[in-house]
């Protein structure tokens, strides 16, 4: 065998040898590059007689020729293979859940849907939103709303004191969102209609009671309101926040020292299955407490009872809720667990609205 065919078979086998595309390379280097065995043959030619280097320069420019071709085809067959492995390593089982978005994995807590849900419903009827500060002076929780100093209806608010001050003052944390009235009132002229979403705070907790919960207070002001639009404005909520065509009321006479005459609102409702349902059944179910305004409460806003009247509510947005989509422990919507808010949250984009529905 010539030196040019034992050269050629070499490489021929290393081509064939070669089981990645990078060692290829090695070959082809080793072969074709500038230093490769081949090129050091081609730079021999200059030196040969004419004679010779017409023999052997058809001879070496076939045996390039053909390294180079045998090189292309391997690379070809490697990068096919390289490709099939590839795929069969980043197979997809379409059978597999999808992972979900992280728009889906976020929740939006009950009290804050629901307290959205009786915004969109009040603001409808031409409420507007006042808001005041959770910690509170005695004054507006309790003297200005018609509480007098000493009397037991202070007692029944199991209120969280703050320590006394120096100059005598206590505060406390507002145990209803009552003194909002009060603040409104005092801050803006009548006619008002006004909603009063909130935290309130009693040193209370058993299975329907946490020290901190949520109240939503409703205010009308005006030269001629009276019981009847009380009626009404409760009757039109209540069917429209448990997206029923009927509700059913019940005023029973109660007391509030801010109220006079003082009642207490029950909604017909079916206890029969493990969720209340409302706007159906035999049973009634205490929901809220409600009452003209007092007229010393008026008077302590500085407003003529002789010339302005109105009413006023007050609710809780957890009982609500509680009701609504049939949370049987208060307790759990202040423990933070994402397995309940999975469970019972909402999803984020999903603003309740009258149009588009409330809780759909
Ligand atoms: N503030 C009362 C409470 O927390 C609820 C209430 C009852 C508010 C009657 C009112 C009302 O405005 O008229 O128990």
């Amino acid at each position: 065998m010539s030196d040019l065919e034992t050269l050629e078979s070499e490489i021929s086998a290393a081509i064939a040898g070669a089981e990645s595309e990078a060692a290829l390379e090695e070959v082809r280097v080793a072969a074709l590059g500038k230093k490769g065995s081949i090129s050091e043959k081609m730079k021999t030619l200059g030196k040969m007689s004419p004679e010779e280097r017409q023999e052997m320069g058809p001879k070496l420019n076939g045996l390039k020729t053909r390294i180079g071709d045998a090189l292309a085809e391997r690379k070809e067959v490697l990068k096919e293979a390289a490709l099939e492995a590839r795929l069969k390593s980043e197979t997809i089982d379409v059978t597999q859940p999808l992972r979900p978005a992280a728009i889906e994995s976020g929740r939006i807590h009950p009290v804050s849907q629901v307290t959205d849900e009786l915004i969109a419903i009040f603001a409808d009827m031409g409420f507007s939103v006042a808001e005041g500060p959770d910690v509170e002076t005695d004054e507006l929780n309790f003297t200005a709303l018609n509480f007098p100093e000493g009397h037991p209806a202070r007692e029944m608010h199991d209120t969280f004191f703050f320590n006394e001050k120096e100059d005598g003052e206590r505060k406390l944390l507002r145990t209803h969102t009552s003194p909002v009235q009060i603040r409104t009132m005092r801050s803006q002229q009548p006619p008002l209609r006004i909603i009063i979403p909130g935290r309130t705070y009693r040193c209370d907790s058993d299975q329907t009671h946490t020290p901190m919960f949520h109240q939503l207070e409703g205010l009308v002001i005006d030269k001629t309101s009276h019981i009847g639009h009380l009626k009404g404005t409760l009757e039109e909520f209540l069917k429209a926040f448990f997206e029923v065509d009927n509700v059913e009321l019940r005023f029973r006479p109660s007391f509030f020292p801010f109220t006079e005459p003082s009642m207490e609102v029950d909604v017909k409702c079916d206890r029969s299955g493990n969720e209340v349902k409302i706007g159906t059944g035999n049973d009634w179910m205490e929901i809220l407490g409600c009452g003209m305004v007092h007229p010393n409460v008026l008077r302590n806003c500085g407003l003529d009872p002789d010339e302005y009247q109105g009413f006023a509510w007050g609710m809780g947005i957890d009982r609500l809720a509680m009701l609504k989509y049939g949370m049987p422990d208060l307790r759990a919507f202040f423990d933070a667990d994402v397995r309940w808010l999975k469970h019972y949250g909402f999803r984020p984009l999903d603003m309740p609205s009258l149009l588009a529905g409330l809780s759909k």
